[in-house]
C-alpha cells in the first residue's frame, strides 16, 4: 500500500494530544476504548499512564505498526 503522507497513517494524532485528553477524562485503572485505532495512540498512552486499553484497528498495516510502536514505546 503506498501513501502520500509523510507519516504511514495520514491522520496520525500527536500523542501529545492524545495524553491530555487521556488524562483529562480518566483515572489510573480506568479502561480506555480506541475503536478506530490507526496507529493506536491512546494505547501508547494507556501504557505510560497506568490506563487499561482495548483498541480495533481494521487494516493489517496499521495493526502491525501500532503492535511494534506499542512494543517499543
Ligand atoms: C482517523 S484514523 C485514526 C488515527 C489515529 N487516531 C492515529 O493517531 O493514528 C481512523 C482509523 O480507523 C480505522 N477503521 C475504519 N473502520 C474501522 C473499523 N470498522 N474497525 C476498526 N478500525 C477501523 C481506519 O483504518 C483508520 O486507521
Amino acid at each position: 500500500m503506498k501513501y502520500k503522507f509523510s507519516s504511514l497513517h495520514g491522520s496520525q494524532k500527536p500523542l501529545k494530544f492524545v495524553e491530555l485528553t487521556i488524562r483529562a477524562s480518566t483515572d489510573q485503572g480506568d479502561v480506555v476504548w480506541e475503536p478506530f485505532g490507526g496507529l493506536c495512540p491512546g494505547a501508547v498512552v494507556s501504557h505510560h499512564f497506568s490506563r487499561r486499553y482495548y483498541g480495533a484497528e481494521i487494516i493489517p498495516e496499521f495493526y502491525k505498526a501500532a503492535t511494534e510502536r506499542l512494543a517499543t514505546s
